[in-house]
């Protein structure tokens, strides 16, 4: 698929603030600002318009925008996250995809986070997880339905959500850790799968031809040269520290 937009939000200076289980120790914010114009220039250099979104006071990993919406070639799906401190990020993203789709709002009990949520053509891989309940993913994919795609679900038993572990680095190949790897649901596709001691490589992005991927992580590039793809590698050490990576930092469409 190829992408002409995406949609970030600048890191506010209480990222620090954010929910995260990681024991890597708090992040340096401004290492992590200089980390983001990195990965903002690299959507650019994807051919990507990049509309730069400001800090959401109150909301320190609002900058984590892809967990607020779910953007198709038809509409955007706006999501309710599953963590609570996180709910109020969704009405400015809102706002900003509609000047590009029709939106539908995953309405309660159904929540739903779109780091748990693959789009591999026109079928989905939804992750339940502690972030996306089964009346969240029913919601998308019903939403989805609509307009002819189809829809799975995957229980997310490692990992925050299903794309800190599994992500797209073709039209039917997929990155995965070795968790995931057997899983029925991923059974009709061309998988590479990483070390466990890489498994935060799995969080690698597709973007216009070129993958992106965490700086660190030999053997996981060394396997997807075989791609014959341009890699990009991108320090996100200070989001790592707050269990985020490359795909929860955008939204691409
Ligand atoms: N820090 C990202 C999240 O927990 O949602």
């Amino acid at each position: 698929m190829t992408f002409t937009h995406a949609i970030v939000r600048r890191p506010g200076r209480d990222m620090a603030a954010g929910i995260t289980t990681s024991t890597l120790g708090p992040p340096d914010t401004a290492k992590a600002m200089k980390q983001f114009d990195a990965y903002v220039t690299v959507l650019k250099d994807c051919n990507l318009a990049v509309t730069v979104l400001k800090p959401l006071d109150g909301y320190p990993d609002a900058h984590f925008v892809e967990d607020a919406a779910v953007v198709t070639p038809d509409i955007a799906v706006i999501t309710n996250p599953g963590a609570e401190p996180r709910k109020g990020e969704t009405p400015s993203v809102a706002a900003a995809l509609k000047a590009f789709r029709p939106t539908v709002d995953i309405q309660p009990p159904g929540t739903l986070d779109g780091g748990d949520v693959l789009m591999m053509g026109t079928h989905f891989l939804i992750g339940l997880s502690d972030r996306t309940n089964a009346e969240g993913a029913k919601q998308l994919g019903q939403a989805v339905a609509q307009f002819g795609c189809t829809w799975t679900t995957i229980d997310v038993a490692a990992g925050l959500h299903f794309k800190s572990s599994v992500n797209a680095v073709g039209e039917e190949t997929l990155l995965t850790t070795p968790d995931f790897a057997g899983h029925p649901a991923l059974a009709g596709y061309r998988r590479i799968v990483i070390a466990a001691d890489e498994a935060y490589a799995g969080n690698t992005l597709l973007v216009n031809g070129r993958l992106i991927m965490p700086a660190g992580f030999p053997d996981t590039r060394g396997k997807l040269t075989v791609l014959g793809m341009p890699i990009v590698e991108l320090d996100t050490s200070e989001f790592r520290k707050m269990d985020g990576g490359l795909t929860c930092l955008s939204l691409r469409f």
